[in-house]
């Protein structure tokens, strides 16, 4: 019976579209995107990095360049941003932000939230991040990518479900992973600030993208396998409203 009414929870809330490229998953995310802002101007985003948004984001800039969006009352936050790196370095999640979304739209800087990866304190840094979520109403449609191992944001395998922001030790995959993105490896930080799988569970709704044959077979245990923190994102089969856009090819 409790295996019965499990499988029957896990995952009512879930819909799952597959499309047949890259340009395909990304319009389809930013259509639902750019519905939200439409029906509520002020709404409060959660927002991702990974190259997997960026075709995402440069859809809705198109759009904004139409005239079709508005930025000028939405509210982000960020999932996370390396600890050690500052804004102004190449490889920063706010760098990313600025140059795949923010100078191209016309968002209000002051409603721009990132996790501070240069602070000294580190405690306040997190507390102050959540009660900003917080203040703004919460996070109405969280954007979450998926690592190869299954992480979202930063929170790796093994971390607890029930965090909110917090400083996170990198896993050796995902500093591999990411080391495309820098000159070395040895460049990659070690760690990071990141929203806790509690503040993601948190988003009124949730909007996965995953790119490519290389992320199925961690989307097919994400959404189907047992419910672990060894797979973060397979949390996710209990949120009421997930919808997960993934290009097969
Ligand atoms: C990083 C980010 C995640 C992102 C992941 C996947 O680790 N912290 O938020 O989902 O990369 O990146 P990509 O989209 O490049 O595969």
């Amino acid at each position: 019976m409790t295996f019965i009414l499990d499988n029957f929870i896990r995952g009512m809330g879930m819909k799952i579209i597959f499309t047949d490229s890259y340009d395909q998953m990304s319009r389809r995310a930013a259509n639902i995107i750019s519905a939200q802002i439409i029906l509520h101007p002020q709404t409060v985003l959660g927002l991702a990095t990974g190259t997997t948004p960026i075709g995402t984001y440069q859809q809705l800039i198109n759009w904004y360049e139409k005239g079709d969006l508005d930025f000028s009352q939405v509210i982000t936050f960020n999932l996370d941003e390396y600890y050690g790196l500052s804004g102004e370095h190449p490889q920063s999640y706010r760098y990313f932000m600025d140059t795949y979304l923010f100078n191209q739209i016309n968002i209000n800087k002051k409603n721009i939230h990132i996790p501070n990866g240069m602070t000294s304190d580190i405690d306040a840094e997190c507390a102050g991040y959540d009660q900003a979520i917080e203040d703004a109403g919460g996070i109405d449609l969280q954007l979450l990518g998926i690592g190869r191992n299954g992480h979202i944001g930063f929170n790796e395998p093994g971390s607890s479900y029930e965090k909110l922001t917090h400083l996170v030790t990198l896993t050796e995959n995902t500093i591999q992973a990411n080391a495309r993105l820098f000159a070395k490896k040895e460049e990659v930080p070690t760690k990071a600030l990141t929203m806790g799988m509690k503040s993601i569970m948190h988003a009124k709704r949730i909007l996965l993208i995953a790119n490519g044959p290389a992320k199925i077979q961690i989307l097919n245990q994400a959404l189907y396998g047992s419910i672990t923190p060894e797979v973060p994102a397979s949390i996710l089969q209990l949120h009421p409203d997930l919808t997960v856009i993934a290009s097969q090819k």
